[in-house]
């Protein structure tokens, strides 16, 4: 056969997968082929194939009859708004996506290359896992790519985007991935599916229930983003990767920002309500001091007592934690703590400078979290502010309680710039806890009760409830109007941006896992 006609028809073999049929299930089900998904994730003309003609080597259960081109796994590099990226795309036409020798190399060909030359690995998942014909050797891959994946934790980013089923194994390099995506109805993600699940635990849930979209975006927090469709979800990406660098040397891509007027915002003054006990979505006070429309919130229906997302402020890209007085009273929990805790050591990772948020009653009380360890989560997101080298600022609107003051970001435990709202409360805990603690005699003894209480709370307020007393040691660097909250974050973070800040020597720290 003439050679361009040889080659011409491997490559029009190649863009069938696992042959028409497949295809057609693959769309009725509301999916795209892995082909399809690259064209819509990569910059036009840019997406450059590896690998294209790797067919597995298996022998047993008559694979040797069914060879596929690519073996199920399309690898590769191409530009996502001009910056360098490499991708893989499971073709769940083939094998069903499935896992194995040929397959896991082709992946690992990808993150080495990704890790040699500094940029983003991508994966759009869609397989049902171990490929079952291939034995041990499929295992082996699933740990080739895991074992690359830690090693590349923190040196490149690593999204995992979930189009199909993802189970066994198939979830654990996902997990130890930055970010994970999900696409409603049409994506799951569980270690062991619905009937492993009826055999051992006698429980019947459906695989939406078990390991969809929903579930994980708002009961385990796995998944970062639950989007409506494969396009929401690509879009989402691109939009996510526009805020982080290419790799751990190099700083996230800021915009050109030109003040066209003032930077004072008048309507910061009227979020945080007179009456400190109400509620007030602290969203609002985000969007009206970052650059507008530049707020992308991460797991925004998990843990909904703290905000984090990435940012601009004057087109610097800046990671944000918010304490959320709308949920909960924006209170500390375990999965609150363990939420911000991973973001926060992403951006510290990726050199994002870190803004925060504080109005936080403390931390919740209760058996449910003593038993299930809030001491030692909490405490993670105390270790990922203390060990974060980034510029750090925290502007604490309103309370600012107890070891929780602490945590968000404080001075003592390495923040550079602390600015105080003049509506801040900076105490050990709310004024009428504190007072039934220290005057309980005095209280008790008083003929009016009530009015006993009301005096000392007022008393309590007058001295602590207030900026002051941490400002005067310098625990606060500024008091301000909320108004020029912009105004003082543009100043410093441009003031920190370089920041050179360095750990003792130590081979890793012990984060309390
Ligand atoms: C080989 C597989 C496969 C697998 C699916 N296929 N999974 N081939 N190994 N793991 C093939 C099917 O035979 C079928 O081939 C095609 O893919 C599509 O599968 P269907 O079952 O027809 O599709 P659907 O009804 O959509 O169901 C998808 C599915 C189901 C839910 C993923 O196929 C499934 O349950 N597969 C097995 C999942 C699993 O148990 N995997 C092993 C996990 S353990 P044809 O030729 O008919 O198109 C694991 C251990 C790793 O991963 C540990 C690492 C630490």
């Amino acid at each position: 056969m003439n050679k361009d006609k040889e080659l011409n028809k491997k490559l029009a073999e190649l863009e069938q997968g696992g042959g028409l049929d497949r295809i057609e299930v693959q769309h009725k089900k509301g999916k795209l082929t892995a082909r399809e998904r690259i064209h819509f994730l990569i910059d036009e003309g840019t997406f450059e194939e590896i690998g294209a003609f790797v067919t597995h080597r298996s022998m047993d259960f008559g694979l040797e009859k069914q060879k596929i081109l690519g073996d199920g796994v399309v690898t590769g590099y191409g530009k996502i708004n001009g910056r360098l990226v490499y991708v893989f795309s499971q073709d769940f036409t083939v094998f069903g996506g499935s896992l194995a020798e040929a397959h896991a190399e082709k992946i690992c060909k990808i993150m080495d290359l990704a890790m040699k030359n500094g940029a983003p690995v991508i994966g759009l998942n869609d397989s049902g896992g171990a490929r079952i014909q291939e034995g041990v050797v499929s295992l082996g891959g699933y740990a080739d790519i895991f074992y690359r994946n830690t090693l590349a934790s923190g040196v490149i980013p690593q999204i995992s985007a979930i189009m199909g089923p993802c189970a066994g194994g198939a979830v654990y390099s996902p997990a130890i991935t930055d970010f994970i995506m999900m696409v409603e109805n049409t994506s799951y993600m569980f270690v062991t599916g619905p009937n492993v699940v009826k055999t051992v635990t006698h429980e019947e849930v459906t695989a939406e229930d078990l390991g969809g979209a929903t579930t994980h975006s708002t009961k385990s927090g796995v998944t970062h983003f639950s989007c409506v469709n494969e396009i929401d979800c690509i879009e989402t990406l691109k939009k996510l990767l526009s805020y982080i660098p290419q790799n751990c040397e190099e700083d996230p891509p800021d915009l050109d920002y030109s003040n066209s007027g003032s930077e004072v915002r008048k309507a910061l003054n009227e979020i945080v309500p007179e009456n400190s006990s109400q509620p007030y979505d602290i969203r609002e006070i985000i969007e009206n001091t970052v650059d507008a429309d530049s707020f992308l919130e991460i797991s925004k229906d998990y843990a909904e007592n703290i905000i984090i997302g990435y940012s601009r402020i004057a087109g610097k890209c800046i990671g944000i934690v918010a304490n959320q007085p709308a949920n909960l009273a924006g209170v500390l929990d375990i999965n609150a703590s363990r939420k911000a805790a991973r973001f926060v050591r992403f951006c510290d990772a990726f050199n994002i400078p870190l803004l925060v948020f504080e109005d936080v009653p403390g931390f919740l009380p209760g058996t449910d979290q003593e038993w299930n360890a809030i001491i030692t989560n909490g405490a993670k997101l105390l270790y990922a502010f203390s060990e974060a080298t980034v510029p750090r600022v925290t502007v604490i609107t309103r309370k600012a309680y107890g070891g929780a003051y602490d945590v968000m970001n404080s001075k003592h435990i390495g923040a550079d710039m602390n600015f105080a709202w003049y509506s801040a409360e900076i105490a050990v805990m709310g004024a009428k806890g504190a007072v039934e603690i220290i005057f309980k005699k005095e209280i008790a003894q008083a003929k009016d009760r009530v009015a006993k209480l009301k005096e000392k709370e007022d008393e309590y307020k007058e001295m602590f409830s207030n900026p002051y007393r941490a400002a005067a040691r310098g625990y606060i660097d500024e008091v301000i109007k909320p108004e020029d909250t912009r105004k003082k974050l543009i100043a410093a973070f441009s003031m920190l941006k370089n920041k050179v800040a360095k750990l003792p020597k130590k081979k890793h720290g012990n984060i309390p896992l």
